[in-house]
């Protein structure tokens, strides 16, 4: 049997980083769930297809394939077979992955794309609906979450890094635009799944959430 880790948490509360580390730390697979609806997002603007209308996303969705590979270590994301990991990188196609993400027919689709890369090797998944949804027997469960100013606060950073000049209550709006999305939507909306432990980074460094979730994992696998 696989072990499975799942990460959970509203945007920017540092699930990436934090599974990529975990994974790499244990020799586990990362699955990044919100590439998955980013690249569904993209397919959409790509083709200039109305995100808002459900009836042309559900004649769509089964037009997209989404591949996730790794090249040297590197996420690679394949749409019908073209790479576009660094577009799916952008604000806006992030916001696309948002959207789409509130559409039952897209979240059936992907889900059972997740659960069958789950199922052959041991991983590290984050999303928002991995411990409820995708992943409700993982053998650790972490909710990450972060005071939202802070969360902007790292987002804007990022941005800056990237050269994307946006000011920091931008940032903060958006967030927050996101985060209401994501918890109150109607399909599998984000929510701590009750067998999930919780870590608060507002006030951590990463290094400290990973040494936490490393001592977790080793107690649940009886590491000595
Ligand atoms: O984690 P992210 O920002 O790359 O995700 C993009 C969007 O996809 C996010 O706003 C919500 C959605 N998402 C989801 O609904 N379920 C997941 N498991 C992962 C992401």
């Amino acid at each position: 049997m696989s072990f499975k880790i799942a990460i959970d948490g509203p945007s920017s509360s540092g699930k990436s980083t934090l599974a990529k580390m975990i994974a790499k730390n244990l020799g586990f697979v990362y699955i990044d769930t919100g590439a998955m609806y980013r690249a569904m997002g993209y397919y959409f603007l790509k083709n200039n297809l109305d995100l808002n209308d459900i009836e042309i996303v559900n004649n769509n969705v089964n037009n997209v394939d989404v591949e996730l590979n790794y090249v040297d270590g590197v996420l690679q994301v394949l749409l019908n077979g073209e790479d576009i990991s660094g577009v799916i990188r952008k604000e806006e196609v992030g916001s696309a992955g948002s959207i789409i993400s509130t559409y039952k027919l897209v979240r059936e689709r992907l889900v059972s794309l997740q659960q069958k890369m789950a199922s052959v090797c041991d991983v590290v998944m984050d999303g928002r609906d991995i411990g409820t949804v995708v992943l409700p027997d993982a053998n650790v469960k972490i909710y990450l979450n972060a005071d939202c100013h802070e969360r902007a606060v790292r987002r804007h950073k990022e941005l800056l890094e990237k050269g994307i000049d946006k000011s920091l209550e931008e940032v903060e709006t958006d967030l927050k635009e996101r985060d209401y999305r994501d918890m109150n939507r109607e399909n599998s909306p984000l929510r701590k799944a009750n067998d999930a432990i919780e870590i608060d980074s507002t006030n951590m460094e990463i290094e400290e959430v990973v040494e936490m979730v490393l001592s977790i994992v080793k107690e649940k696998r009886g590491d000595k």
